[in-house]
């Protein structure tokens, strides 16, 4: 047998396509003003690449859309509820589902049940959906999170481990009875796509068992983490993804799910939990805010094509094939030098704005003003996962510096091609070489919560027409007078 390497190649052909559009660089400079410098602000239809997220984004399959077909939407006990709770109970092995519109709703409703003002809720680093609904709660966070997490040179394989040290110590300090739950993010998104291991899981157990601690996990991104386990915890090469997933799940009281990344759908999510009590509990709440409790805001299409989805995603050659594409376009970025966190996590590849572009101080917003430039010099879309995702300390009102200034390119799962990879690295390299030609911004709008969605710029200085004039290469296809389409 010959001994050469052998590509992998993704486990399905394509049967629709969605045509692109790319535009000029004059076309870009306008798009990009009028949008503030704030690509949540860009219209899809001006972005070439888009990978301003995971979320929601991903390519159905033919099993799906014809799962859309069968779509029962009664307005109470729909079948496809049914088939969805049964794929849950399957594969992540949780009893009770409630169905949320998305991920945020599930965190509003399991916020709104177990914290109680003045209560702490420690997780492995934030995310600015979930923390927002603690404090909304009357919670306050706290990252647990090891420290390695919170450096993009580290090549820790797991740095979405949480320290056992500081969860211990945040016990000793404000005691477990102020401690409704600790929040496991899995695949830790604003860490670069990190995942825990379980063998640090049965830690947090441990000692959450002894303090009378609830674990909820985050299984946004949870298969995903499943496929580091596989990869690189000691003793789990041989077992699948749906094992490793099980074991997980068996680790938590409950999860909270956006099933926009994992589960290959294009809305929804999820509640699920151990507790029958706690279960009823979130039925109530559920009708006030999402709608009734076998659909809480999903069409029964909707939940159909998330109950297929569970089945695809959990594939250990999805797994391969969708994880293999981010660490392709991570390994392209690493060989020209481009600082990028490390190791290449699962959803995202994440450039580190700090070292990207060190001219810049942090107040004037590195990792948004790096988005704006990648947007400008190729149609690329990313988004900033900085100090403007951050917010604001709400006691103090200051800007939360995060040690980590990024920005993130995040691959949509069964979207794009490896042709399109190349691209966006090419698109990254040419940024990184005129990167002292890019300057910092100045935020012109700041809305209270999330800012991040809606926040508006400027430059500082007249940076962004400082960069280079030429048109790119994703320039040259134009429909009508104004160039400014295909
Ligand atoms: N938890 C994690 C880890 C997430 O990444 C997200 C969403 C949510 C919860 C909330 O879920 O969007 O369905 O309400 N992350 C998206 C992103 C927005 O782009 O990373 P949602």
């Amino acid at each position: 047998m010959s001994k050469r390497r052998r590509s992998w190649a993704e486990p399905y052909k394509i049967k629709v396509v969605e045509p692109l559009r790319m535009t000029t660089r004059r076309y870009r400079e306008r798009a990009i003003e009028q949008a503030h410098y704030n690509t949540f602000l860009l219209r899809s239809e001006d972005v070439y690449i888009d990978l301003l997220t995971d979320s929601g984004t991903a390519a159905m399959s033919d099993y799906q859309w014809a799962g859309m077909m069968q779509g029962d939407e009664a307005y109470a006990g729909s079948k496809n509820f049914y088939h969805l709770a049964d794929m849950v109970r399957k594969y992540y092995g949780y009893p009770y589902i409630v169905p949320t519109h998305q991920g945020r709703g599930a965190e509003h409703i399991l916020a709104k049940m177990l914290i109680r003002p003045g209560d702490f809720i420690p997780g492995n680093m934030y995310f600015t959906t979930t923390r927002a609904h603690q404090e909304l709660a009357g919670g306050t966070f706290r990252d647990v999170i090891v420290d390695q997490a919170h450096d993009p040179t580290s090549l820790h394989p797991f740095k979405g481990n949480v320290d056992i040290h500081k969860l211990e110590r945040l016990i000793d300090e404000v005691g477990a009875d102020n401690i409704p739950y600790i929040n496991m993010q899995a695949s830790v998104n604003m860490a670069g796509g990190q995942p825990f291991s379980l063998a640090n899981l049965r830690q947090v157990r441990q000692v959450c068992t002894e303090h009378g601690i609830k674990i909820f996990l985050d299984a946004t991104r949870a298969m995903e983490n499943a496929w580091f386990i596989k990869m690189v915890e000691p003793g789990q090469q041989e077992r699948s993804c749906a094992q490793i997933l099980a074991d997980m799940c068996a680790l938590t009281d409950g999860c909270t799910m956006s099933g926009k990344k994992d589960l290959l759908v294009n809305v929804g999510g999820f509640l699920a939990l151990r507790d029958e009590r706690l279960y009823r509990k979130a039925c109530e709440l559920v009708v006030l805010y999402e709608g009734l409790h076998t659909y809480g805001g999903m069409a029964g299409r909707d939940m159909e094509a998330m109950a297929r989805g569970i089945e695809e995603a959990i594939q250990d050659d999805h797994l391969a094939a969708r994880i293999g594409q981010v660490q392709y376009l991570g390994h392209k970025l690493l060989a020209e030098k481009v600082p990028i966190v490390q190791p290449i996590g699962g959803h995202a590849v994440y450039l580190d704005a700090a070292r990207f572009l060190p001219h810049i101080r942090q107040h004037e917003f590195p990792a948004q003003a790096l988005t704006a430039a990648l947007y400008l010099e190729s149609g690329v879309r990313a988004m900033e996962r900085g100090i403007v995702s951050a917010g604001r300390d709400p006691v103090s009102g200051e800007h939360r510096y995060p040690k980590l200034e990024l920005v993130r390119l995040t691959i949509p799962r069964r979207v794009y091609t490896q042709a399109h990879m190349d691209v966006v690295a090419e698109s990254v390299i040419a940024c990184y070489e005129q990167r002292t030609n890019i300057g910092g911004l100045e935020m012109t709008y700041e809305p209270e919560t999330l800012r991040f969605f809606q926040a508006e710029f400027k430059p500082l200085a007249a940076w962004a027409t400082t960069l280079r004039q030429e048109e790119s290469r994703t320039v040259g296809y134009r429909r009508d007078a104004s160039g400014f389409k295909i």
